[in-house]
C-alpha cells in the first residue's frame, strides 16, 4: 500500500501495543518473549506508518500503571527498551534519512537517568525531522498528564501571569506531552481489549476506535492497513449533523 491507496489519511495514530504476555502464554514462552517480539513488531509498524505518510504516530510502550508488575517485567521492558534507543543512535543517519522525528511522551522523572538522558538525546538529534513524528509513550498516563498541565497553569495563576478566565482547552493542551502536534484520529487496539487503559484521554476526544483480537506480536502491515479502510468510511461529525 502507499498513501494515496487511501482516499484520506488519519492525521495522528494512536496505537495500544497490547497482547505481547498472552502471545507468550500461548505458545509456553515467558511474558518477556512477548515483549521481544511486540518490540520487532513496533519497528515494522512504525516504519510502514512513515511510508504510508502519517505525520503522526503515538505507541503506547509503558504505563504508568504498568510498575505494578512483576520486576523481572518490567526490567525486561526497560532493557529492550534501552536496546531501542541505543539502536536509534547507532542509525542516526538512517533515521535522518527517513525523517523521523522521535519523541517520548511520559514521566521522565520515574526512568532511570541512563535511559532518560539516551531519550533527551535522542529527541535532540531528531527534533528537525519533519516527515513523520514517531511518538512513544513510556512511564505515561493521561489523568497523571492532564494532572501536571493544571498544576503548571495553577503555578501561573499564582504567579499572576494569568488570569482563571484565561485557561481555555486550547491552553490545556498545550501543556500536554502532545503540546503542538494534532489530536489523535484513529485510536488502534489489538489483543480484544476495548478500553483506553489511561492513554491519551484528552487528545482522543474525537478519535476513531479500531479493535482487533490479533495479538500485537501478530500485528502485520494488513491489519494497520484494515484500520485506515475502516476510517476511511467513517463520517465524523464533532458533534455536528
Ligand atoms: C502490552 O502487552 C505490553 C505492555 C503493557 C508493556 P501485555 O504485556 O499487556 O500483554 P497481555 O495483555 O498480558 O497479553
Ligand atoms: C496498556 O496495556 C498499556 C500498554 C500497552 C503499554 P495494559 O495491558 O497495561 O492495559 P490493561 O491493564 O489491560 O488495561
Ligand atoms: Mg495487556
Amino acid at each position: 500500500m502507499t498513501g494515496s491507496d487511501f482516499s484520506v489519511l488519519p492525521r495522528h495514530v494512536a496505537v495500544i501495543m497490547d497482547g505481547n504476555g498472552r502471545w507468550a502464554k500461548k505458545r509456553g514462552l515467558a511474558r518477556s518473549e512477548g515483549h521481544i517480539e511486540g518490540a520487532k513488531t513496533f519497528r515494522r509498524i512504525g516504519e510502514y506508518a512513515g511510508n504510508l505518510g502519517i505525520k503522526h504516530i503515538t505507541f503506547y510502550a509503558f504505563s504508568t500503571e504498568n510498575w505494578s508488575r512483576p520486576e523481572n517485567e518490567v526490567n525486561a521492558i526497560m532493557h529492550l527498551f534501552g536496546d531501542y534507543l541505543k539502536e536509534a543512535l547507532d542509525r542516526l543517519d538512517e533515521n535522518l534519512k527517513k525523517g523521523i522525528r522521535l519523541r517520548f511522551l511520559g514521566d521522565r522523572t520515574g526512568i532511570a537517568p541512563e535511559l532518560a538522558n539516551l531519550m533527551d538525546t535522542v529527541e535532540k538529534y531528531t527534533e528537525n525531522m519533519t516527515k513523520i513524528n514517531l511518538n512513544i509513550a513510556v512511564n505515561y498516563g493521561s489523568q497523571q498528564e492532564i494532572t501536571g498541565a493544571v498544576q503548571s497553569i495553577a503555578e501561573d495563576v499564582k504567579a499572576g501571569l494569568l488570569q482563571p478566565g484565561q485557561i481555555t482547552p486550547e491552553l490545556i493542551a498545550s501543556r500536554l506531552y502532545t503540546g503542538d502536534q494534532p489530536p489523535v484520529d484513529l485510536m488502534i487496539r489489538p489483543s480484544g481489549e476495548q478500553r483506553i487503559s489511561n492513554f491519551l484521554l484528552w487528545q482522543s476526544a474525537y478519535a476513531e476506535f479500531w479493535y482487533s483480537d490479533v495479538l500485537w506480536p501478530d500485528f502485520t502491515e494488513r491489519d494497520f492497513d484494515e484500520a485506515l479502510r475502516s476510517y476511511e468510511k467513517r463520517n465524523r461529525r464533532f458533534g455536528g449533523v
